[in-house]
């Protein structure tokens, strides 16, 4: 896809320029509890920060990102060795530096190792170097996963993918996930295809959630499609067709088969809001769990 045609799937090049270098502020509503040992998909990865953050920081045990944009999942796979060049070292077992992060370690109580507690992951400082050493002497080499536990952490705990998710499977979609997040992504999906389209990739969300699974989505508000549908011909002409609007989508979602919602909150970042220019959009970050079936919602 060329980056002189315009993003019409919001495949924004330098989205994360303006973004923390490190902690997408959405992430830190969304239980840690969440993430670990997950497997978990990112639909519309972009460049890879919010997966990548994932992987590395929230104990993630598989972290796989989607995007329709070939030339963004390239920069994704960037950002990874970038990260990875940044994290502190850790000292393994067998004494060895420069190793990824190092096993999870279990909850302690007063009567020893809670198996049921709360799993936290050994994090490495994610900004160890700094990022100038990076810029002058290039990324730092990723060593082999030497034993099947380091493929559960970063950086081998990542990949990226290339397809239009809501008609393409991937390979990774064959074990299911325990997570899929849509952030700021709905509204591409929903001009590009219709109510029709946007409906079948809730579908596809619900068919690949393992049992107990959740769906975590930060749907755009109404008022921010105009400005994408006088983007492209195509776009607008879509637009005219859309029935189903933002506030329909948790009902929609549990039509599809998906639980009761969980308001996960909201972060106070984001964009300006269209309608007043001088105040920031906080993006509304909701779930919504199946306990029933596998599915929760944001
Ligand atoms: C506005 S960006 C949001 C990026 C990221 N999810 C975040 O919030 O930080 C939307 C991303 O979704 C991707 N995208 C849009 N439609 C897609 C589809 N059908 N399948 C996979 N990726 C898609 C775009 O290429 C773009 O990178």
């Amino acid at each position: 896809m060329s980056q002189t045609t315009q993003p019409v799937h919001g495949n924004y090049h330098g989205y994360y320029m303006k973004r923390p270098f490190f902690q997408d502020p959405r992430l830190s509503v969304i239980p840690d509890s969440y993430f670990i040992g997950a497997r978990v998909l990112d639909v519309g990865c972009n460049e890879g920060w919010v997966t990548c953050e994932i992987a590395q920081s929230k104990g993630a045990g598989k972290a796989v990102g989607v995007d329709i944009d070939d030339t963004l999942v390239r920069a994704a796979w960037k950002r990874r060795r970038y990260v990875w060049s940044m994290q502190e070292p850790q000292q393994t077992m067998d004494g060895e530096r420069d190793a990824p992060a190092g096993p999870k370690k279990r909850k302690r109580t007063s009567e020893g190792t809670d198996p049921s507690a709360t799993m936290e992951p050994q994090l490495s400082r994610p900004d160890y170097f700094p990022a100038s050493c990076e810029h002058m002497f290039g990324p730092l080499p990723i060593p082999p996963a030497s034993h099947g536990k380091q493929q559960e952490t970063f950086p081998h705990n990542v990949t990226f993918r290339t397809a239009d998710w809501v008609n393409q499977e991937i390979l990774e979609d064959s074990e299911g996930y325990n997570i899929v997040l849509a952030l700021s992504v709905s509204k591409w999906i929903h001009l590009n295809g219709g109510d029709e389209g946007l409906t079948r990739f809730f579908r596809r969300v619900h068919s690949v959630l393992r049992l107990g699974g959740r769906f975590i989505l930060e749907p755009q508000e109404w008022e921010s499609y105009a400005k994408a549908r006088r983007m492209d011909p195509r776009l607008k002409e879509n637009a005219h067709g859309l029935k189903l609007r933002p506030e329909h989508f948790e009902s929609t979602l549990q039509d599809i088969g998906f639980g009761g919602v969980e308001h996960l909150g909201q972060t106070g970042e984001g964009g300006r809001c269209s309608r007043h220019p001088g105040r920031k959009r906080p993006p509304r970050l909701k779930s919504c769990q199946d306990f029933d079936d596998q599915s929760m919602y944001i």
